[in-house]
């Protein structure tokens, strides 16, 4: 007997299965009913009693080797059953990349371009009081902007507090902490008491700049405009300012830029003029500057400020103002290749 289990124990050494199916084959020749193991242990109880206690320790010895083997076998085989049925040619799960928000992407290119000629951001808060949105912007009190069907009003009262109507905001505020030189570019959510249409929100986004120093002239502000125009349209792009009023700067303008899309030429786009406008800008009000406290004889300056749908919706060529405020993920993930 002694023999047999030794030969047995080799024999187990050497086992190798390529299939699950090889595994269970070997599991019931060894350990089942009539394998190896209950054979041997059958007969290992009609041997005499000294002799049960020398063999009874390689005896079970060969049991556990046998269990823990066939075990081991069986396990290889579901792995490796497991690895081979993966198909690797089968497409990946899609992992979804988020986009930027269409405003954001032009935002940030906004910012980008002014911040080559030097300037600097500067942001301000969208709940404010009536000085930062009108009075230090020279807007007379009776003016139209001032009344509730324009502006939203969070609390009506001497010193109102409302949702800011403009970016132009911020241009007080920069100017309450800092003297000239000041260049700064001011983007932000501006809200106005519009009923919703394609052409029209209650929330939009503009930006606006500043530039005071000594010597600033309309000329510069002229070419600060065209600079902006033809990084964001193109090279080809051409621009023309229309007088205009806005109260906190004199003179003021409009700014036209040559449609981008007919070339000038005239297209449903740009109503058939050739232009299209991108922007109010002008001289900084002396008012403006003397409001906050700074020397209107010794400093002079520009500001413009723009809309960020606008825009958007002329390089995009998206038409519907509310698609910028309704996140659908199937109008946003078009802009997924877009950084
Ligand atoms: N605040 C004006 C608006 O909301 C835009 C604007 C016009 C800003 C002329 C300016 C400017 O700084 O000079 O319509």
């Amino acid at each position: 007997m002694y023999e047999k289990i030794q030969h047995l124990s080799k024999e187990l050494e050497a086992l190798i299965v390529t299939t699950a199916q090889d595994a269970e084959e070997l599991r019931i020749k060894w350990l089942g009913k009539k394998g190896y193991i209950t054979v041997l242990f059958d007969e290992f109880k009609t041997i005499a009693a000294d002799q049960k206690r020398s063999l009874g320790q390689p005896l079970n010895a060969l049991k556990n080797a046998a269990q823990e083997k066939i075990q081991a076998l069986r396990h290889a085989t579901v792995q490796e059953t497991v690895a081979t049925s993966a198909d690797c040619t089968l497409p990946g799960d899609p992992q979804l990349f988020g986009a930027r928000h269409p405003i954001s992407i032009v935002r940030n290119e906004i910012i980008e371009i002014f911040a080559h000629t030097g300037y600097t951001l500067a942001e301000g808060p969208e709940i404010e009081d009536d000085w930062h949105v009108f009075s230090a912007l020279n807007f007379p009190p009776e003016h139209p902007a001032r009344d509730m069907q324009d502006t939203f009003f969070v609390r009506q009262s001497d010193n109102a507090v409302v949702l800011r109507t403009h970016t132009s905001s911020v241009q007080v505020r920069v100017m309450e902490l800092q003297q000239p030189p000041i260049r700064v570019i001011c983007p932000g959510r501006v809200f106005r008491n519009e009923a919703v249409s394609a052409r029209a929100h209650c929330i939009f986004h503009q930006v606006e700049g500043l530039y005071i120093d000594e010597n600033v002239s309309f000329a510069d502000l002229k070419q600060a405009v065209l600079h902006f125009a033809q990084e964001m349209f193109g090279k080809e792009t051409k621009i023309r300012l229309r007088p205009s009023y806005f109260p906190f700067t004199e003179p003021s303008a409009e700014v036209d830029v040559s449609c981008n899309i007919c070339g000038g030429k005239g297209c449903n786009i740009c109503k058939y003029t050739g232009w299209l406008e991108i922007m109010g800008c002008g001289m900084v009000d002396p008012n403006v500057l003397e409001a906050n406290n700074i020397d209107s004889k010794k400093y002079t300056g520009f500001a413009f400020g723009m809309g960020i749908e606008r825009i958007a919706m002329l390089k995009w060529r998206v038409r519907d103002l509310r698609l910028y405020f309704e996140n659908d993920v199937r109008f946003l993930a078009q802009f997924t290749a877009v950084v």
